[in-house]
């Protein structure tokens, strides 16, 4: 069974247009739940223009499913994550200003800096998933680094899938397997959607979790959130 983790930056993001609280996070993370989600995921990124620190705090006591957050591993980011201490840390190496994270890890030049803070997280009994590309090395070392799994970057997936949807799975299938053989578990996301994720799902082996915030948030916008979390999930049957 692959896990369906709902990203609800989207969510903040709108919030955030007016400064009061509508739509209340709180309440979409428990209605994602609720609708049937199996995880939420929030990225606080430094600028705070979607999820806030704040809110981080707020939602642990909410979540009743898997809490996953992801975000760039700053000393205040550290912070946040070991007092809230959600099931999962997921650890991109975005940039302050990235508008959305494209680009895995590279575990080898950063080896020194991701063990030492993998090494936290663990000690502190967070499960760690290092946001990676498809490359072989790269994810070996990511095993070597002691990381529990690894999140394979999807958004080369899904441009390739709109040109080529029968071979743009092949170099993800390669990298599961290769996760798998080095003792990772595996998640992936970014940029899957309805079109495309259903097919992933059929050709990617060992994939526990897929992360989703973009394309569902402005599927709910059309369908509603409870039939789109439905649509998710079917995709993943
Ligand atoms: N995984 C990571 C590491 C991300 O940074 C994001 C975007 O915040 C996602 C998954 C979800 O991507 P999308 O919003 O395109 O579904």
């Amino acid at each position: 069974m692959t896990k369906l983790s709902v990203n609800i930056n989207k969510i903040a993001l709108i919030r955030n247009a007016r400064g009061n609280n509508m739509p209340d996070i709180l309440e979409i993370a428990s209605s994602c739940e609720r609708f049937g989600a199996d995880g939420i995921t929030v990225h606080p990124r430094p600028d705070e223009r979607h999820i806030r620190y704040q809110d981080v705090i707020d939602l642990r006591p909410r979540i009743t499913t898997e809490f996953n957050i992801e975000g760039y591993p700053s000393p205040r980011f550290i912070d946040l994550v070991l007092k809230v201490k959600p099931h999962q840390v997921t650890l991109v190496p975005d940039a302050p200003d990235a508008l959305t994270s494209n680009a895995g890890w590279d575990t080898v030049s950063h080896a020194a800096f991701l063990s030492e803070v993998l090494e936290a997280f663990c000690a502190a009994g967070i499960r760690t998933s290092l946001f990676v590309e498809t490359n072989t090395r790269i994810i070996e070392q990511a095993a070597k680094l002691g990381a529990d799994r690894v999140e394979l970057y999807t958004g080369p997936y899904a441009e390739a899938f709109v040109h080529h949807p029968e071979t743009a799975a092949r170099p993800f299938a390669l990298a599961a397997e290769v996760a798998h053989k080095n003792g990772l578990s595996l998640n992936a996301g970014h940029d899957l959607n309805l079109h495309n994720l259903k097919a992933f799902h059929e050709q990617v082996p060992y994939v526990e979790e897929v992360s989703i915030g973009h394309a569902l948030v402005c599927d709910a916008l059309y369908m509603g959130l409870e039939a789109t979390i439905k649509a998710y999930q079917n995709c993943l049957k």
